[in-house]
């Protein structure tokens, strides 16, 4: 298994993450907890997607005390998004819509400039805004949203992403994230950028993410108390898998086993249909015999992750499945029902995105620009 911000492979085995990148579970106890301020437990973290973190239960204590807290998240414009892209997206809305809080999104358009030498700006200013048209489409509060590119914003964070960079040596840097003699220098600084929106308030910063990004989050940690911030806070979520099979992540560079967000019907049927990897037998009289195993079967844990929210309903095709009462093609025609109805969704909600209010007009939009993060 590797697991790292730009490459994730094989068997992914989340227990070990938590060992080897040194965070915790989120436990039965971390779930009460947030349930006594949510009406309704995110199925995210019912079902146990989201399932480790870093001082998950401070970020609530200090909301308990009404020190409050923020949220933080981001993505790198590096072509169109991805189902998983969207993930931590509708997870941070959860969390925005439950504890009123403000959010930063980082466009890190600098990121995909470093470690693609292929591409250029007209590029990745086009992903960008695309990108973040899909983002603001989640449905954040405009008004204590900030999304911001990292290009642009540099003027107000620079003094900041220096002070971090004075910080970390070349040394850490490759312990941390596999640096070589061959990495550019870009590459190498650009790591202090991604720390600096977890000091933007100095109260504490939760970021919702993957488990990939969390190497950052250590960066961060060990810097942000002598900059006199605090520590972030991280919930970090397990990889949504590709079509082919339950193993890895979802990624853009194999783009037929990912689902784009969008992808017409036609499109969504046939990628569903042809490479989905199904847990049923070989012939429809096996199956009935012997029934189907969800654990395997992409269908049922997209399913179970996004697309089927009720668990008495999810509970139910996971039995008939087991039993051999339903069909790969049923699983997958259901499965195709669920991803078309939500992106006709999405897509409707992109249609009337007011971008300008998360970039510039919002209440948290214009109070960022008026800022520079000085220590
Ligand atoms: P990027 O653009 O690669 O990914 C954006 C977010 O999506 C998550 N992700 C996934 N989640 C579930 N299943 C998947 N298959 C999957 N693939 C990707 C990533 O973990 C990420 O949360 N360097 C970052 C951009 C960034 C950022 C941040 C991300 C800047 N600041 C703060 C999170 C939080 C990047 O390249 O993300």
């Amino acid at each position: 298994m590797k697991v790292t911000p730009w490459e994730v492979s094989g068997s992914v085995d989340y227990d070990r993450l938590v060992e080897e990148f040194g965070t915790k579970k989120i436990d039965g106890e971390l779930l009460k907890r947030v349930e006594k301020h949510s009406k309704e437990m995110h199925l995210f973290l019912r079902r146990g997607f989201f399932f480790s973190h870093r001082d998950f239960d401070l970020v609530l204590e200090d909301y308990e005390k009404g020190k409050g807290f923020y949220l933080y998240t981001g993505r790198k414009p590096s072509g169109p998004m991805h189902i998983g892209h969207l993930i931590p997206m509708l997870f941070t809305k959860w969390l925005q819509d439950v504890f009123d809080v403000n959010l930063y999104i980082e466009i890190t358009d600098d990121e995909k400039y470093v470690f693609d030498r292929e591409t250029n700006w007209k590029q990745i200013g086009k992903w960008a805004e695309e990108n973040m048209r899909d983002i603001a489409a989640v449905g954040f509060n405009p008004e204590k949203t900030f999304m911001f590119r990292d290009r642009e914003y540099i003027k107000n964070t620079y003094p900041m992403v220096l002070a971090v960079a004075r910080k970390v040596t070349f040394s850490t840097t490759k312990a941390v994230f596999g640096f070589n003699d061959q990495s550019n220098i870009g590459q190498i600084f650009y790591p202090a950028y991604q720390t600096v929106p977890a000091m933007f308030e100095k109260k504490r910063c939760l970021i919702p993410c993957a488990i990939d990004q969390d190497p950052y989050w250590r960066i961060q940690r060990d810097v942000a108390e002598s900059l006199g911030y605090y520590k972030t806070a991280a919930i970090h979520s397990k990889f949504l898998p590709p079509l082919t099979g339950v193993e890895g992540k979802m990624s853009a560079s194999i783009a037929d086993t990912a689902l784009w967000l969008d992808d017409d019907e036609k499109t969504v049927k046939k990628k569903v249909n042809r490479y989905a990897f199904s847990g049923g037998k070989e012939t429809v009289e096996e199956h009935r015999e012997k029934g189907g195993d969800v654990a395997v079967d992409v269908p049922f844990q997209w399913l179970s992750i996004l697309f089927e929210p009720d668990d008495a309903r999810l509970g139910e095709v996971r039995d008939k499945y087991a039993r051999g009462e339903l069909l790969s093609g049923e699983m997958k025609g259901m499965l195709i029902d669920r991803i078309n109805g939500f992106l006709e969704e999405h897509r409707k909600k992109r249609g009337k995105v007011d971008l300008k209010k998360f970039t510039h007009t919002g209440t948290l939009a214009k109070e960022a620009w008026e800022r520079t993060y000085e220590v």
